[in-house]
């Protein structure tokens, strides 16, 4: 079928890159090894510090989210070391993965795929290891696969209450240049993001923010690295250069993705994606389906996973609205397969653009004659409105250590 107009890129990244930053990339290379280089790796130095928090470094590597995971974890930890993990969905699950085949012992704790990191396991199972074997905890900040949000906060305190030198470890792929993150305050050891979601970029690159303690870990950690290597990395940046040839263009979009989310402001961005967020979920409820995510004090800002109803495939429900509406949702992943749907509303996104959305999932829900309400997407207006009306934001919750 031919379509017009612009397809709708709903799933949770990659997102949508606004136009500004597809003109900011086209460039011409420069010189790598030149002053003006040097000079747009320095400035998305500070801005990504900016974004996450941090008044530490952060190293950029040319790799997906992926790699920026496993950069964590060989810069940080030796083989056999034991680690703790939390089994939230899909990518707390294939980064356990990748942990056991870098030889690590992954004490990895049972989930539903409903709810996030609980704080009183952490503090549990970091009291019972008197013997300070556990080396790392790995949280990932936002599940993506379920929509799911930890609560970082209260998972740090329960790291101090238990008063444990784990280091923590958090991925915030899905969470990152959408939802408040504090690297510094929270006491992060090592933050994973990536490219492709709240930043508006192409996949490609992807980070790693690193604590005092993280450095220190780095001088005595034995895993083998080579690409990966912060020391190589930090040793070039800091006057603005790489050990090996950076994503140029890349770079481009990331500078104008960094102004882009300064000039609308970090606590700006941070309310628009709670708003739509909350919209999306006024959407589900009046269609009188299941959110996944089962705590409203977890509700990811970024995504939202929707059970279908038994009986009715989720995949073919996501055909069917590819063709007629020239619409991507994301799949289910994994166990989910099937189960459920997921809407990204995330990145470069707006109250019209989630509208249009949530018009094509009701449409589809009709065409595929899956049994629901109608009225969904006149709930996400209204709530659109209402939030609107309180002040053009909904106040921050408070998320301090
Ligand atoms: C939370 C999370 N972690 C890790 C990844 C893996 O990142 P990538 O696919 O860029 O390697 C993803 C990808 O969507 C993700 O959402």
């Amino acid at each position: 079928m031919i379509h017009s107009g612009r397809h709708f890129l709903q799933i949770p990244g990659p997102t949508n890159v606004p136009d500004r930053i597809l003109r900011a990339m086209d460039r011409p290379i420069i010189d790598h090894r030149g002053p003006e280089f040097a000079q747009l790796a320095l400035e998305v130095f500070a801005g990504l510090r900016t974004l996450v928090q941090t008044s530490g470094p952060v190293v950029v590597f040319p790799a997906s989210g992926t790699g920026a995971w496993e950069a964590a974890i060989v810069n940080t930890l030796s083989p056999g070391d034991r680690v703790l993990a939390f089994e939230t969905g899909q990518f707390s699950t294939l980064w356990k993965n990748l942990a056991e085949r870098m030889s690590l012992q992954v004490e990895f704790v049972p989930g539903t795929w409903r709810t996030g990191v609980n704080p009183d396991d952490v503090e549990a199972h970091l009291k019972a290891d008197k013997g300070h074997a556990i080396k790392a905890v790995m949280v990932v900040h936002n599940e993506t696969s379920s929509g799911v949000k930890c609560r970082l906060a209260e998972i740090r305190r329960a790291m101090n209450r238990a008063n444990h030198p784990a280091l923590l470890m958090v991925d915030t792929i899905s969470s990152l240049a959408s939802s408040d993150y504090r690297h510094d305050e929270w006491e992060v050891d090592v933050t994973i993001g990536g490219s492709q979601k709240g930043l508006m970029l192409p996949p490609g690159l992807s980070f790693n923010a690193i604590s005092e303690k993280a450095r220190r870990a780095n001088k005595s950690a034995k895993l083998p690295r080579a690409y990966w290597d912060w020391e190589d990395m930090l040793k070039q940046n800091v006057t603005g250069f790489f050990p090996y040839t950076p994503p140029t263009s890349i770079l481009y979009g990331l500078r104008e993705a960094l102004m882009m989310l300064q000039e609308e402001g970090l606590p700006n961005v941070f309310a628009r994606h709670r708003r739509h967020g909350e919209a999306t979920r006024a959407a589900v409820r009046a269609w009188g389906l299941e959110i996944v995510c089962e705590r409203p004090d977890e509700y990811s800002d970024t995504v939202t996973a929707v059970y279908m109803p038994p009986g009715h495939d989720a995949d073919q429900f996501r055909k069917l609205v590819l063709e007629k509406f020239d619409m991507s949702l994301g799949t289910g992943l994994a166990k989910l397969q099937g189960k459920v749907f997921r809407i990204g509303h995330l990145g470069s996104f707006n109250d019209l653009m989630l509208a249009g959305t949530l018009g094509g999932v009701e449409m589809g829900l009709g065409l595929a004659g899956v049994p629901h309400r109608k009225g969904g997407v006149m709930a996400a207006l209204d709530s659109l409105v209402a939030a609107d009306s309180m002040n053009h934001a909904i106040p921050a919750t408070v998320d301090s250590v």
